[in-house]
């Protein structure tokens, strides 16, 4: 629960106390860690200016066309609304074309409002006052908040309405800005799975090939088994390598499973080169088809870090692919290596370079190749590049604490390399 700001009764609300209040608010709702925080802030403070302490804060949903309760504070009853409220509900309607606070005098003498409640409440007249404020931002209603008091009407000065105007005023910007950023954070993930669901196409092909041998020797032991049912040597050999082979399948359908899936981000002790070998198997059908060769390289000793697999695999697959499309139809080799660094600060570092003998990056382009949408790929709609691969792997890399550099000449080839903490820093 949030503690409102301090607030001297409606009737002896003094200019100074209403500045002191609304400052005092717009400063506490400046740096909002959820819209659920937000939304408590809000309504708490409009309810402690307003005197009326029960109430709910309503916020727009985009996509549903309604407006939906974000928070509840204390008992709120007998609503002359529904619990989600359609975009042409009389109120909404109301309030976007008067854009002011409606009082319970107001909200009773409005004939589209009336309630069509039946409950003993409506009956008996003991509904409770009910306060409606809209917030708006750029002539939009983005959210109101609803009050109620069951005493009798709390009589609202100007000076009040004023205060309760302005900091709804101030709540609808933090509030607009909020569910910006909400949106971009949620575009930012959907961008993440679309390139991740790219690669998978790749995956699926490496994938194949990687269960090709495994059931091969599945089949084989099933066609031996009935004549061969009283060797006990070659069931009990046959039935141990079946049931790694089946492990193996397993083990593979969870890999892609989990790298198709979004998940939040987590982060686990991990090993790169395991992450690194888990890629090439995915790609190595893709790069023998294309003739190109991938030299590994993997440093034995290299310690482990936390780090997220399956954006960390998403980041080497990005790489891996693009090194691919640089190589194109001619031979060329792709090297993968891994190793141990350490700063001259004394931390201890893991790096892997993906290294290809691709047609390189010219200078002009260098500059551009990890901004979004950048792409050279523009050869066929069906495999043009959404320029986004670089970013993501950029971003990832960022939000691991790691780094990312690319060093490329012309008709020579490209190299891209990545830093990480390790455990041991
Ligand atoms: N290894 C590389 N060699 C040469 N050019 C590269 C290499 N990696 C990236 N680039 C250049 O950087 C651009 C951006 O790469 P990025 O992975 O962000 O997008 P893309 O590969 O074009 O599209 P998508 O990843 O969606 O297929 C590429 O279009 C290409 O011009
Ligand atoms: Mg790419």
């Amino acid at each position: 629960m949030i503690a409102p700001t301090s607030l001297h009764t409606n009737a002896s609300t003094s200019g100074m106390d209403s500045f002191r209040t609304l400052t005092q608010f717009l400063r506490d709702i400046d740096h909002p860690r959820s819209p659920l925080v937000l939304a408590e802030q809000i309504l708490s403070n409009l309810s402690a200016a307003s005197q009326y302490p029960h109430g709910t804060l309503y916020v727009i949903d985009q996509e549903h066309h309604c407006f939906r309760p974000l928070h509840t504070q204390g008992p709120v009853e007998a609503l002359p609304i529904p619990p989600i409220v359609a975009l042409d509900h009389p109120l909404i309607r109301n309030l976007a074309r008067h854009q002011h606070i409606l009082d319970a005098t107001t909200l009773a003498s409005l004939p589209d409002l009336a309630c069509q409640d039946n409950s003993p409440a409506a009956m008996f007249g003991t509904l409770p006052y009910t306060l409606v404020i809209p917030l708006m931002t750029r002539g939009k209603l983005l959210a109101f908040a609803l009050l109620q008091s069951q005493l009798k009407s709390p009589l609202l000065i100007p000076m009040t309405m004023e205060l309760l105007s302005a900091m709804a005023q101030g709540a609808a910007n933090a509030l607009d800005s909020l569910l910006m950023y909400e949106d971009l954070r949620q575009s930012q993930a959907l961008m993440r799975r679309t390139d991740r669901l790219r690669s998978l196409e790749i995956i699926a092909g490496g994938f194949a090939h990687e269960i090709r041998n495994p059931l091969t020797s599945i089949k084989t032991f099933i066609q031996l088994a009935p004549e061969r049912k009283d060797d006990t040597h070659f069931i009990g050999e046959f039935s141990r390598i079946v049931l790694d082979d089946v492990n193996r399948i397993e083990r593979l359908i969870q890999e892609i499973l989990d790298y198709a899936r979004y998940m939040e981000p987590q982060l686990t002790d991990e090993d790169l080169n395991d992450i690194v070998m888990s890629c090439l198997y995915f790609i190595q059908v893709k790069a023998e088809r294309h003739g190109i060769k991938i030299e590994k390289e993997l440093a034995p000793e290299l310690p482990r870090g936390m780090l997220d697999r399956q954006q960390i695999k998403q980041v080497l697959l990005n790489l891996l692919l693009n090194a691919m499309d640089a190589i194109g139809e001619k031979p060329g080799i792709i090297r993968v290596r891994t190793h141990q660094l350490q700063k001259p600060e004394g931390d201890h570092w893991m790096q892997v370079e993906i290294e290809d003998t691709g047609h390189g990056i010219a200078s002009e382009n260098l500059e551009h190749i990890f901004d979004p949408f950048f792409t050279t790929k523009h050869t066929s709609t069906l495999n043009e590049g959404t320029g986004l691969g670089l970013t993501i792997a950029h971003q990832i890399i960022q939000e691991h604490r790691g780094e990312m550099h690319v060093s490329s000449e012309v008709g020579q080839g490209t190299t891209f390399r990545i830093t990480l903490p390790t455990q041991r820093q």
